[in-house]
């Protein structure tokens, strides 16, 4: 079982975004051991960056990122980029080394028909400057959102089930290539 760290670009209750991560979750938790970790933090500040004065929910994301096998990031598409509090997140943990050598893979999602794909290049290019392992070649996008989830969670398309399937399996062969 692996264990991942996910972190959700969206503090929406109802977020689509959400509903992607819990799917991830869901379908594959006999594989995956996932936590959908807090990233309602404060806003990174210099000032606050040390052990005395790091906020309370910073420490704990830290620690759970420390103690993830692999993270997953899910990211909506705010601007064409990510949002802000992914971000925000990423700029926080980015100053411990816990995210370096960490099995990593992103997806995103949007109401239009790019499925997110300048949220997830933007975090892509964000990922770069740290030293994560990105499983390569493998973009989960899921596009028209909003459909796309039934009552239950799951995804009422057989076509993107089955490649979001092939992305998983491609990332437990990487992971653990790299491990
Ligand atoms: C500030 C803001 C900017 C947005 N910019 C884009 C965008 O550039 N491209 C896009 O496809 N959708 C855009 N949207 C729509 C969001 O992708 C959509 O609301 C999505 O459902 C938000 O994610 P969530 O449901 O996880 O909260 C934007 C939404 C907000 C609130």
């Amino acid at each position: 079982m692996i264990k991942v760290a996910m972190m959700v670009g969206s503090l929406r209750k109802e977020s689509l975004t959400l509903k992607l991560g819990e799917f991830l979750k869901n379908r594959y938790s006999d594989k995956l051991d996932v936590e959908i970790v807090n990233i309602d933090v404060p806003l990174y500040n210099g000032d606050i960056d040390n052990d005395a004065d790091r906020p309370a929910s910073v420490t704990t994301l830290f620690n759970q990122v420390k103690d993830a096998d692999a993270v997953f990031m899910v990211t909506p598409e705010y601007n064409n980029s990510t949002s802000g509090v992914l971000k925000n997140a990423i700029d926080w943990v980015s100053r411990s080394p816990y995210l370096n050598n960490k099995p990593g893979l992103i997806a995103a999602q949007s109401m239009g028909m790019t499925g997110g794909a300048r949220g997830y290049l933007a975090l892509h290019e964000i990922l770069n400057r740290i030293p994560m392992m990105l499983l390569p070649g493998n973009d989960i996008l899921l596009p028209a959102s909003h459909t796309k989830f039934a009552e239950d969670g799951s995804i009422n398309d057989e076509g993107t089930v089955k490649f979001i399937d092939g992305v998983i399996e491609n990332f437990i062969t990487y992971y653990n290539k790299v491990k």
